[in-house]
């Protein structure tokens, strides 16, 4: 985590929202992904900084992207991590794959990834389909770490618990 990193590589633009632009970057011959994420009414770029600081105490990131840096300038987040290149969005998956079993495959692997954060005492709370990659071995990556908590109550542990106590028994 650093404040001047000023160094970036070439940018091809993948993905352009409101308040974010997703980028391919070459750099030192190798490729990354970059995201630039702009202040936004409904995230606090403090609740940002918070939350990649979260991600890097985190000693078990096994189904996460791997973030190599982050930094702030002028207010806006940049977030270095590693590129997915043979993965789609979920959501482009649900739609290809209306398989109620391969469905429930892959929910039980997300639950998997939220149940290691919770087990070191960290929720993801950005649940949206939109936020995981996954390959065609059903290998998942969450791929926007931007709402990463610490877990103060532990209510959501035991929710978390009983999810996936749940799935497992339907399976
Ligand atoms: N590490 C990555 N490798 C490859 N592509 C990526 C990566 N991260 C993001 N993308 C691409 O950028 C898109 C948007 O990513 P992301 O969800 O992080 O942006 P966002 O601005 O938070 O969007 P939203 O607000 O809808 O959640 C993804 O759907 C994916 O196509
Ligand atoms: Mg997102």
């Amino acid at each position: 985590m650093g404040n001047n990193k000023v160094k970036i590589g070439k940018l091809k633009l993948i993905c352009h929202r409101k308040y974010s632009d997703v980028y391919e970057e070459f750099l030192d011959n190798k490729t990354y992904c970059l995201k630039v994420r702009r202040p936004s009414p409904n995230l606090a770029m403090k609740s940002i900084v918070e939350s990649y600081k979260n991600y890097f105490n985190l000693k078990n990131r096994k189904g996460l992207v791997k973030v190599y840096d982050f930094w702030l300038k002028e207010n806006t987040a940049y977030i270095r991590m590693e590129y997915l290149k043979d993965y789609i969005s979920l959501v482009d998956w649900l739609k290809k794959n209306n398989n109620i079993e391969r469905q429930k495959e892959v929910i039980i692997k997300i639950l998997e990834i939220f149940f290691i954060m919770i087990k070191e005492g960290f929720i993801y709370l950005d649940y949206g389909y939109g936020n995981y990659m996954i390959n065609k071995e059903l290998k998942i990556k969450v791929i926007d770490l931007d709402i990463l908590v610490k877990d103060r109550t532990q209510r959501l542990h035991w929710l978390g618990i009983g999810f996936l106590a749940l799935l497992n028994n339907i399976k």
